[in-house]
C-alpha cells in the first residue's frame, strides 16, 4: 500500500499562505433592468450596489483581514502598497464592492496619521476653509476622520479587459455564443419549457418572441426581489414554483451557450488563468517579490469563466459576493503548493488528484487549459474556419490548443498503477506461496481457510 498521500496531511499543517490571489463577484445589486413592479422600490437605480451588498463585502474584508492578517500575517496590519493590488471591472457595483472589502480588511483606526501635530498647517490647503480650527481640533492627528484608510482600486476599459470580461473583445466567442443561442439544444430546452414563457407573454401581455428576450432580466428581477422579500408587487403566476424552473433552465442553457464547446470556457477562462499563473510564477520564484494579495472584482461570468476552465463544477450561477480564493502555499522546506478555495470550500484540480495541487501541475494545467496568444485565438474568420455548414458544427469539437488531459500531469494515474502493480505481484507472491504450501502439506483445508480470513 502506499501511505503517501498520508504525508499530505501534516504539510498542511506546518505550511504557510505566502500569497493570496482573490477573485469575487460584486455584492447584492438591484436589478439590472427595472421591471413594473421595480418602480419606485430601488432609489439607487438599476443595477446598483445595494447596502446589503456593501455588507456582504465589508464582511469579506474583516474575515480576510482575520485569515491573512490577524491568523498568518501575511500581509501588515496597515495598508502597505507593495503587498496588494486591487482591481475591479468598471462598473459602480464592482468598484464599491471593492472598496467595501477594503473598508473590512483596513477598518477605521488602521489609517494613517500626521507625523507631528504641528504639521497641522502643512496639511491645509490653497484655499479657504470654512471651520478650519474646529475641523483640525476634532481630527486630533488622523489625517482623516477616525483614521479611516483609503485604497486605491484600478479598473481599465470593459471593453478591453480581456482578463474579466472576454466576452466583450473576443470574437470567436461572439460568433460561438451567438450561434449556441440559436442552437437546437437551446430550441428544445425553450420549447420543453414553454410554460415559462406562455406564463411571460400572458402576464406581461407580449409577444412569446419577447416574452424570450426578456426573460434574463425579469427572472434577475424576481430573484432579488424574491431574496428581499418585495413580494407585494409582484403578479402571483411568478411564484416560487415559476422561478424554480426558470432557474434551473436559465443554468442550462448558460452552458450551452458559454461553455460549449469545450474550447468557450478555454476562451473565457484563459487570460484569468494567464494572470494568474504570472502572479503565482512570480511570488513563487522571484525573491524580491513583495506583493502578497491581489484582488480582482468582477461579475457572475467572471467566476463561471475561471471556475469552467479550471474544469470545477460550474453548474450554478455564483450568488452575489461568491468569491474564489488562490492560495500559494509554502512548506517549511520550500515546496510551494496552490489550494482553490470556491466560498470556503476546497478544490480539487483534476490533474492534480488532491485539493492540495503542487505547484509545477497547477502551472502546467493552466498552460494547456489557455492560450499563449488570446488575440491570436480569439480571431473568427469564418472562411478560414470553413464552418459553412453551422448545422453539423453545432456537436463538433472546435480547434483546441490542448484539453489539459495531459498524462504527465496525473501522477495520481502512476501512483494507481503502482498500487495496482503492487496488488498483483503481491498476490502473485501469495498464490505461489499457498501452492507450495498446499503442495508441500497436501491438505487442502489449510488453503480454504487462508482465503477465507
Ligand atoms: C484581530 O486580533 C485583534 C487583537 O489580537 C482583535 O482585536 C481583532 O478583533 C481581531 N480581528 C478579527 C477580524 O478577528
Ligand atoms: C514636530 O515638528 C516640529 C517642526 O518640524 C519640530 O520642531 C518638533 O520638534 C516636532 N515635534 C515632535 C514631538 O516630534
Ligand atoms: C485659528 O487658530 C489660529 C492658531 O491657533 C488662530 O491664530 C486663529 O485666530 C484661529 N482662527 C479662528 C477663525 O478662530
Ligand atoms: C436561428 O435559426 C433559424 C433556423 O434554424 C434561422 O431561420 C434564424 O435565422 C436563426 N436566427 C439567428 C439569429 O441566427
Ligand atoms: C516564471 O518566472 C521565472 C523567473 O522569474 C521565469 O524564468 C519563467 O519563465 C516564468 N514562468 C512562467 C510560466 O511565467
Ligand atoms: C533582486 O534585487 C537585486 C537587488 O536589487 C537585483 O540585483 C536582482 O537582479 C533582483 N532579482 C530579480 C530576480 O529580479
Ligand atoms: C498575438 O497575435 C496577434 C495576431 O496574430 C499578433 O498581432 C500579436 O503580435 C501576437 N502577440 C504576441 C505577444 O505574440
Amino acid at each position: 500500500m502506499d501511505f503517501r498521500f498520508l504525508l499530505l496531511i501534516p504539510l498542511l499543517i506546518s505550511s504557510t499562505v505566502v500569497y493570496v490571489v482573490e477573485l469575487a463577484r460584486h455584492g447584492l445589486r438591484t436589478p439590472t433592468q427595472f421591471m413594473p413592479w421595480d418602480e419606485g422600490i430601488w432609489s439607487v437605480g438599476p443595477g446598483q450596489l445595494t447596502p446589503e451588498g456593501m455588507r456582504q463585502h465589508f464582511l469579506i474584508g474583516t474575515e480576510l483581514r482575520n485569515r491573512y492578517i490577524n491568523n498568518t500575517k501575511l500581509l501588515s496590519s496597515s495598508y502597505y502598497k507593495p503587498e496588494v493590488s486591487f482591481y475591479s471591472t468598471d462598473y459602480d457595483r464592482t468598484l464599491m464592492s471593492a472598496m467595501s472589502q477594503l473598508s473590512g480588511l483596513y477598518p477605521p483606526e488602521t489609517g494613517p496619521s500626521l507625523k507631528n501635530s504641528s504639521l497641522n498647517q502643512l496639511a491645509k490647503p490653497p484655499i479657504y476653509i470654512e471651520n478650519f480650527n474646529e475641523t483640525i481640533e476634532e481630527l486630533g492627528d488622523a489625517a482623516l476622520p477616525n483614521n479611516i484608510q483609503v485604497v486605491p482600486v484600478f479598473t481599465g476599459l470593459n471593453q478591453d479587459d480581456i482578463i474579466l470580461l472576454p466576452s466583450f473583445s473576443c470574437p470567436k466567442y461572439q460568433y460561438i455564443s451567438n450561434f449556441n443561442s440559436n442552437s437546437s439544444a437551446v430550441q428544445s430546452l425553450i420549447k420543453k419549457n414553454a410554460n415559462l414563457f406562455e406564463t411571460i407573454s400572458n402576464v406581461m401581455d407580449i409577444s412569446i418572441e419577447e416574452a424570450i428576450n426578456i426573460s434574463p432580466q425579469l427572472l434577475d428581477s424576481l430573484i432579488i426581489n424574491n431574496a428581499y422579500g418585495n413580494t407585494r408587487n409582484i403578479p402571483a403566476p411568478f411564484n416560487e414554483q415559476f422561478l424554480q424552473q426558470a432557474v434551473a433552465l436559465s443554468n442550462q442553457i448558460t452552458q450551452i451557450i458559454y461553455y460549449t464547446p469545450e474550447v468557450m470556457s478555454q476562451l473565457s477562462g484563459s487570460q484569468f488563468l494567464r494572470q494568474l499563473s504570472t502572479l503565482l510564477n512570480e511570488s513563487q520564484s522571484n525573491p524580491n517579490s513583495t506583493l502578497k494579495f491581489s484582488l480582482f472584482l468582477a461579475h457572475d461570468s467572471s467566476l463561471l469563466n475561471v471556475l469552467s476552465a479550471l474544469k470545477l463544477p460550474n453548474l450554478e450561477n455564483p450568488t452575489f459576493a461568491s468569491t474564489i480564493l488562490f492560495e500559494l502555499i509554502s512548506d517549511e522546506n520550500k515546496n510551494f503548493y496552490v489550494q482553490v478555495y470556491y466560498n470556503d470550500i476546497l478544490q480539487t484540480i483534476p490533474t492534480c488528484g488532491s485539493t492540495l495541487c503542487p505547484f509545477y501541475n497547477f502551472m502546467r494545467f493552466i498552460e494547456l487549459r489557455s492560450f499563449p496568444n488570446i488575440t491570436n485565438a480569439c480571431i473568427f474568420n469564418s472562411a478560414e474556419e470553413n464552418w459553412g455548414d453551422l448545422a453539423e458544427a453545432e456537436n463538433e469539437e472546435f480547434p483546441v490548443a490542448g484539453k489539459g488531459d495531459d498524462w504527465n500531469l496525473r501522477w495520481y494515474g502512476w501512483l494507481a498503477i503502482a498500487f495496482c502493480s503492487a496488488v498483483i505481484m503481491a498476490l502473485g507472491i501469495a498464490v505461489t506461496v499457498l501452492i507450495r504450501d498446499f503442495k508441500a502439506k497436501r491438505g487442502k483445508k489449510k488453503y480454504v481457510e487462508m482465503w477465507e480470513r
